[in-house]
């Protein structure tokens, strides 16, 4: 079919033959589409949907644009871990030590963060000395010595997903769930892993606002990891309030080794704890995701998380003394207190406006390609349903510069909804789940407080 007759024809409301979708990607990575014929039909795309089928086509074509990595040779299970980001979200900083702690081989290919939600890669540029970038061959023999990788997308895998990706961040046409869904899938798929885990998140502070949406585009991963063979599993996770107290680079990957060291804050904790249960429990690890949790716990508190990281970081060349060191990462400058302006009970924190307070201190990019400063960011000293007096500290922020910290301030300010001693009840302090989020409970939701909101299997129909 022609280019324009592909268009046409999903303008339409048409679906795709498998061979159209893929001689799509063939020539559009090829320089044989141009730019703004792929646009036409990704904004069509956007608006008309696609079927599983089409979807599964796309993300076949997109994983085989490039170089696949061979795990064989490296002890099973081979597991992946994925979230679609979220503010504060340092879960795989923890996850993946855990994984290979527990003997799984884990590469864990990230990407950079752009807008609200920092990118894991950002997280991990604060580590002095690690190396992010590595080809195929050094991914799989960091795997061989460490058991895992914390690296950043090497630009041999999947390279149509980077140019389609690149196109579909200047057409507003990142939310569309099937472009979603292939965008990810392709990646997981060609990095060779046979169980993968994911994190959806659901809130302001995620892609997905609604749980709807999150359910939609949980149930096509995992019917694409279905099809392909692949043991997969989804926890839809609340991400109305920022996840833990730090959002930032450094301030993260400090948090992440509080957490590792058997401390730091409790759904920081429990959230990991249910991803590397779930995804044990889905390797074949663990017979239960209970008896996946309970091995992860021990796995965290045993100390055993901590070391899988420390070999990770240091297979990469990173300072492990530096990163393992309580508080070790440099933070920009003293620090700011940002104070509650009257006695009252934090009713709320939004996690978007701290993320964009982040943005702006430095610790994020508003523009592709910009420099982060990774000693920037948010540090809460409060959560929604505390009780604060007058001046109280609810924040310290770090930034480069007075201007960035006055702007940083302005933005967070925004964040805290305080209300007046005399007004409105008291929540009950810890996490406050997604709005219009909640379902029937489980002993999952129970566990983790309420964070876990659902839990979908491969087999669930998308
Ligand atoms: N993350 C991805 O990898 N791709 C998308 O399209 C959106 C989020």
């Amino acid at each position: 079919m022609r280019m324009l007759d592909l268009i046409e024809h999903k303008k339409r409301g048409g679906e795709h033959a498998t061979a159209d979708i893929r001689a799509l990607v063939e020539g559009y990575q090829a320089g044989d589409v141009p730019d703004y014929q792929m646009a036409a039909w990704l904004m069509a795309v956007r608006w008309r949907g696609m079927s599983l089928a089409e979807t599964e086509a796309l993300t076949w074509a997109m994983a085989e644009s490039g170089e696949r990595l061979d795990l064989s040779g490296l002890p099973r299970p081979w597991v992946d871990k994925h979230s679609t980001g979220g503010v504060g979200d340092k879960l795989t900083l923890i996850v993946v030590p855990l994984l290979v702690a527990a003997g799984a081989t884990v590469i864990k290919l990230s990407g950079r963060g752009l807008g609200h939600t920092g990118g894991t890669v950002d997280k991990l540029g604060a580590i002095p000395g690690l190396r992010l970038f590595m080809e195929t061959a050094e991914l799989v023999e960091c795997a061989r010595r460490a058991g895992g990788c914390l690296a950043g997308h090497s630009s041999s895998l999947v390279p149509a997903d980077g140019l389609i990706y690149a196109l579909r961040d200047v057409t507003a046409t990142v939310d569309s769930l099937p472009l979603i869904a292939a965008s990810i899938m392709s990646k997981k798929l060609a990095s060779g892993a046979e169980t993968m885990v994911f994190d959806v998140k659901v809130g302001r502070g995620g892609l997905l606002r609604n749980l709807e949406e999150a359910r939609a585009l949980a149930r096509t991963m995992l019917a694409i990891a279905e099809r392909a063979g692949r043991r997969a599993v989804a926890l839809l996770t609340a991400m109305d309030q920022p996840l833990g107290m730090a959002v930032g680079n450094a301030l993260e990957v400090n948090e992440a080794v509080e957490v590792l060291r058997g401390g730091g804050p409790r759904d920081v904790r429990l959230l990991s704890v249910a991803l590397a249960g779930a995804a044990l429990w889905a390797a074949g690890a663990a017979d239960s995701t209970a008896g996946g949790e309970s091995e992860a716990a021990v796995l965290l508190d045993s100390g055993a998380g901590l070391r899988s990281f420390e070999g990770i970081i240091g297979a990469q060349g990173g300072d492990t003394a530096a990163a393992l060191q309580p508080g070790g990462l440099h933070l920009r400058g003293p620090g700011h207190k940002v104070s509650a302006p009257a006695a009252g009970v934090i009713m709320d924190i939004d996690a978007h406006a701290v993320g964009m307070a982040s943005v702006v201190l430095g610790a994020g990019r508003s523009r592709k390609g910009e420099d982060v400063d990774p000693g920037a960011g948010v540090q809460l000293h409060v959560r929604a349903g505390e009780r604060v007096a007058t001046g109280q500290p609810l924040a310290t922020i770090y930034a480069a510069g007075q201007s960035r910290l006055q702007a940083g301030m302005e933005r967070l300010a925004c964040a805290f909804v305080l209300a007046g001693d005399n007004t409105g009840p008291s929540a009950a302090p810890g996490a406050v789940p997604a709005k219009g989020a909640l379902s029937a409970g489980n002993a999952l939701r129970a566990r983790t407080g309420g964070l876990v909101l659902e839990r979908i299997e491969a087999g669930a129909s998308p």
